[in-house]
């Protein structure tokens, strides 16, 4: 997902070393061909085609007849900036055998939506017009996102076919549920877009940290003073959701030990919701020795009260003193811990002395690398979508990174611990 530009010499004495990164959108230089069959879903593939483009792709749309009568293919091609493949017969795309070449240049393929009967002549293996044609002649990876009324969704026939599909090597995003375009409720809507590109990134992302097992923590802790009081910090999680979205990507077994925020897993991450710093350390022990890396970018409260009261406190006429205790240090714990095979890394958020800060906690809690963050800058720091870090690794290396998206800065975190997994240092 990323081409990188000089990354410098490394530095041994530790000075920062200025990197700069090209950044790069998720789907760049990628040729997507989206297939649209006639289903009311239809309109939904117009915003799926946005979304591909602004993501980087290429996008070509090939529709079926039928779906030309939900959206016209004019549609389809103002949004994709390409001529809309309809007609198996056209002279044009006929010209230089078009539905071959549409095969060839696909890096990947999207049916959205699929309808059941494109689903039913795929697993017949039937090419009788200019989309399951070119489906037959294509070795792309295909992603095949169904939405259909949920009866015809449930038929053994349909269910069938996407088993067949499945095990013929198609990926599938299932249709989800909700209230339906036929005034039934139940499975048969089109998958959220969100979920249909995230399985289109995992399709054209190298596997990386495939048969790994990652641990992210994410998100703030809440130490309640009373049932309905606590005290937390302002992290909203997204760091450490985009850490487990791309090391999903890579196709990592991710687990995600998170604190209160507002954030939906990504699909297939296994998440262990917790609220307290207490809840948290008793989550990490027990996953911990079993994973191959771990990487804590929760923002987790130092402090607790020293008692929290059964009800509501009152508001008192004298000034409060509050009683604070120490949080146990998580990260600390596992680097005392640590398996010899395992990668280690954490975050510091830091408002001064960003870099000797940052060196201490990696040396003090026996890290492989730490991300210095500081809250100070700019679009870096709590509830930003973008980072702007430094990466001191253990040789005393520094890097420093420009302000990149929080899943740009995933991507760099994830790249340290596969090259600390292949140098045999493990
Ligand atoms: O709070 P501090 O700056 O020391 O946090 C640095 C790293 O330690 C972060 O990765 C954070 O998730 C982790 N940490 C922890 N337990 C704490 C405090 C911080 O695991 N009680």
């Amino acid at each position: 997902m990323f081409h990188r530009g000089d990354r410098g010499r490394q530095d041994k004495a530790g000075r920062v070393n200025r990197v700069s990164v090209r950044k790069v959108a998720m789907f760049k230089d990628k040729s997507i061909l989206l297939g649209v069959s006639g289903g009311i879903a239809a309109y939904k593939a117009a915003e799926l085609v946005r979304l591909l483009v602004k993501a980087g792709a290429t996008v070509r749309v090939v529709m079926t007849a039928n779906a030309a009568q939900f959206v016209t293919p004019l549609t389809f091609q103002a949004l994709s900036s390409n001529p809309v493949g309809l007609d198996l017969f056209s002279l044009e795309s006929e010209s230089q055998i078009g539905h071959i070449h549409q095969a060839r240049l696909a890096d990947l393929v999207i049916l959205a939506p699929a309808t059941a009967n494109l689903v039913a002549k795929m697993a017949a293996g039937i090419a009788d017009d200019y989309l399951t044609t070119i489906l037959l002649a294509t070795t792309a990876p295909v992603l095949v996102c169904p939405a259909m009324n949920v009866k015809m969704w449930e038929h053994p026939a349909t269910q069938r076919n996407v088993e067949t599909l499945a095990g013929l090597g198609y990926a599938i995003c299932s249709p989800a549920s909700g209230s339906l375009a036929c005034r039934e409720e139940g499975t048969g809507r089109l998958a959220d877009l969100a979920d249909i590109t995230e399985a289109a990134a995992r399709l054209i992302t190298p596997p990386g940290l495939s048969g790994k097992r990652v641990l992210v923590s994410a998100g703030p802790t809440w130490e309640p003073l009373d049932p309905v009081r606590f005290l937390s910090n302002p992290s909203s999680g997204k760091m450490g959701y985009a850490l487990a979205r791309v090391a999903a990507r890579r196709s990592a077994r991710v687990h995600l030990v998170s604190g209160p925020c507002s954030l939906e897993a990504p699909p297939g991450v296994e998440l262990t919701s917790v609220t307290t710093a207490l809840e948290m350390q008793a989550a990490i022990r027990a996953l911990a020795p079993q994973m191959d890396a771990i990487v804590m970018a929760a923002a987790v409260s130092d402090y607790r009260p020293s008692e929290t009261a059964p009800q509501k406190r009152k508001k008192g006429d004298a000034s409060e003193v509050l009683r604070l205790e120490a949080n146990p240090d998580i990260l600390a714990e596992l680097g005392k811990s640590k398996p010899p095979a395992q990668v280690l890394a954490g975050f510091a958020a830091e408002t001064e002395n960003l870099v000797e800060n940052a060196r201490e906690k990696l040396v003090a809690k026996n890290l492989d690398f730490i991300v210095a963050n500081d809250l100070m800058k700019n679009g870096s720091g709590f509830g930003t979508d973008t980072n702007e870090v430094k990466i001191l690794e253990r040789d005393g290396k520094i890097t420093a990174l420009p302000r990149l998206t929080k899943e740009e800065v995933a991507a760099e975190v994830w790249d340290r611990v596969q090259r600390l997994f292949s140098d045999g240092s493990r």
